[in-house]
């Protein structure tokens, strides 16, 4: 007959506790579980489960206080599906395995790793062993890092960083994206498509870092300041802060898709032989722009996002 064990938390060190519980974990077959008793919620333990195995754990509450929690903690039956986004988020090695195989994981990471797999032409069981044995490499990036900062630290970052360099940049660059578009256009139609998509692109983010700033960030620090003082929220005037949320991944997808084109039409940021100073600035600056909205949109999606989304299930916005 089976039988189920359980680990009583309040009998470890606290030192050992996390170890001991993953342990036992690792010593799990598909299918099975086991019970964990502890005194308190134990939530930091979660959301280390969720960073370490996303999509492949099972969490069931049996007990929840006030004096005793328990927990059947176990591996699903079956393989889980998780998403390209939530594998980055959890580690951002692995990020290289994704480039290789031309994988995005900022506006794509919500697509499961089984889909992403097959639109790449590659069996996601190869995926997911290179994945497993994805160890750090060279110009894989530091991101993982930001999985660690708090909420406000994420919103001051992403605006600092990459919302004022927009900010900087776009109306530095638009009129010279235009001059190359009607300079080479004879030349170079591309350049004529090109200058328009960008147009997009900037009529598309600017008001969207403005909504992000005005109407998205704010709430995200009055919930981050209800959970410290441990009073109720606001009620936001949009409903659910999973209202914006949604809003601003959609405009993400658009202009990630945007600057696909802008990739694709310029022959992945290629100078023509006759390209003039001002056509070398634009590509690289397109490049740079590229690069520097796939790091944002990836700190939002994957790594703010998901954060805000827990606390709004833990303050019940
Ligand atoms: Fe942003
Ligand atoms: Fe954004």
């Amino acid at each position: 007959m089976e039988s189920i064990q359980s680990i009583d938390a309040r009998q470890i060190a606290p030192r050992e506790k996390h170890p001991t519980i993953f342990q036992m974990f690792d010593n799990l077959a598909a299918g099975e579980h086991f019970i964990l008793v502890n005194d308190h919620e134990p939530r930091p333990l979660y959301h280390q489960f969720k960073n370490e195995h996303p999509g492949q754990f099972t969490w069931e509450y049996l007990e929840q206080g006030p004096e005793i929690w328990r927990v059947a903690i176990g591996k699903p039956e079956s393989v889980v599906d998780p998403t390209v986004g939530e594998i980055i988020a959890a580690d951002f090695r692995k990020a290289a395995v994704f480039k290789r195989h031309g994988i995005d994981f900022c506006c794509g990471g919500n697509k499961s790793l089984s889909q992403a797999g097959k639109e790449a032409g590659i069996d996601p069981e190869v995926l997911r062993s290179e994945l497993n044995s994805a160890q750090w490499e060279p110009g894989g990036g530091t991101l993982d890092r930001f999985q660690t900062w708090s909420i406000s630290l994420l919103i001051h970052y992403i605006i600092e960083n990459h919302h004022n360099w927009l900010k900087t940049k776009l109306p530095e660059m638009t009129p010279l994206v235009q001059k190359i578009s009607k300079v080479h256009g004879a030349n170079h139609p591309e350049t004529v498509k090109i200058a328009a998509i960008f147009q997009s692109v900037v009529d598309d983010l600017v008001p969207h870092l403005q909504k992000e700033e005005i109407v998205l960030f704010p709430y995200i620090e009055k919930m981050v300041a209800a959970e410290k003082s441990g009073e109720e929220p606001p009620r936001p005037v949009f409903g659910s802060v999973e209202n914006p949320i949604r809003g601003m991944e959609a405009d993400h997808q658009v202009v990630g898709e945007l600057m696909d084109s802008i990739r694709e039409l310029s022959g992945n940021y290629t100078v023509p032989e006759d390209a003039c100073a001002s056509y070398r600035m634009v590509y690289g600056f397109l490049s740079e722009l590229a690069d520097d909205l796939h790091q944002h949109i990836h700190l939002e999606n994957n790594i703010l996002h998901p954060k805000v989304r827990a606390l709004a299930q833990k303050l019940g916005v």
